[in-house]
């Protein structure tokens, strides 16, 4: 359980998020929908640790607010970030590893093998240089290296941005797969549709702020969302 109260999020001067609660029950999807600005990677940057907060933001009980970056990391917070942000440079495998980094179990190899199997593209590319892959590879990549920490929750940051439509639907089918899996996602999404879709409960931002939460069939298929996340509003 993810437990968000009160949270304010500092970008230097500027405050982007002014006092939400959200909460991510164990192995269910929350999705975090909004226009552009309206303070939702802020809010996952906050809960990483990325950025400068107030308010408490606890995972399993214990309180995060006290950890840095890396402390985060071994409670149990993996995010895969805005923009698919890979190691160029390093192999697909080299870049699973990574994500596995603070692991000291024995175990690593033959997750990073699971994953492999699991997406054979991924397997017939292990050697090559992940900056290679096309756009929804590196995807899959960037989620499959979030979830070798092992973590109890997995944020994503608009994991189907700027992908086709097809690749898109494979990323949802694979976000689906994880929370039957028992994961615990909080999913940020501008793709309303399909986020509503996969998620158990819905949290909609705008200017900072939490306009509207519910669960998810309450969404509907987010066509009534429109006004919120155009940003025409007031
Ligand atoms: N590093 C930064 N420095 C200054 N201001 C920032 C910084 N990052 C974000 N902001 C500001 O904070 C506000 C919230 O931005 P944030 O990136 O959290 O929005 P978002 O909901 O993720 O938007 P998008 O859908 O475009 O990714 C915006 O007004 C943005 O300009
Ligand atoms: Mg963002």
């Amino acid at each position: 359980m993810l437990e968000i109260n009160g949270l304010k999020v500092y970008h230097g001067p500027i405050e982007a998020v002014h006092g939400i609660d959200l909460a991510v029950a164990e192995g269910t999807c929350v999705a975090l929908l909004g226009p552009n600005g309206a303070g939702k990677t802020s809010t996952l940057s906050a809960i990483t640790g990325t950025a400068r907060a107030t308010g408490t933001i606890r995972l399993a009980g214990r309180d995060l607010g006290a950890l840095d970056i890396e402390d985060r990391f071994r409670a149990g917070i993996s995010i895969a970030p805005e923009g698919r942000r890979i190691f160029s440079n390093l192999s697909v495998f080299e870049n699973l590893r990574m994500g596995a980094a603070t692991r000291t179990d024995g175990d690593v190899t033959g997750d990073i093998e699971d994953w492999l199997t699991r997406f054979p593209i991924l397997g017939e590319r292990r050697g090559q240089s992940a900056g290679t892959l096309s756009g929804g590879e590196q995807q899959m990549l960037t989620i499959a290296r979030a979830l070798l920490s092992r973590p109890r929750i997995l944020l994503l940051d608009e994991p189907s941005l700027g992908l086709a439509p097809k690749i898109i639907g494979q990323v949802f089918d694979l976000i689906e797969d994880l929370r039957r899996d028992g994961m615990t996602i909080l999913l940020v999404e501008q793709n309303a549709g399909a986020a509503i879709e996969v998620a158990d409960h819905v949290y909609v931002m705008v200017n900072g702020l939490v306009t509207r939460q519910g669960p998810a069939r309450e969404f509907g298929d987010g066509s009534g969302l429109m006004d919120e996340l155009t940003g025409v509003h007031g």
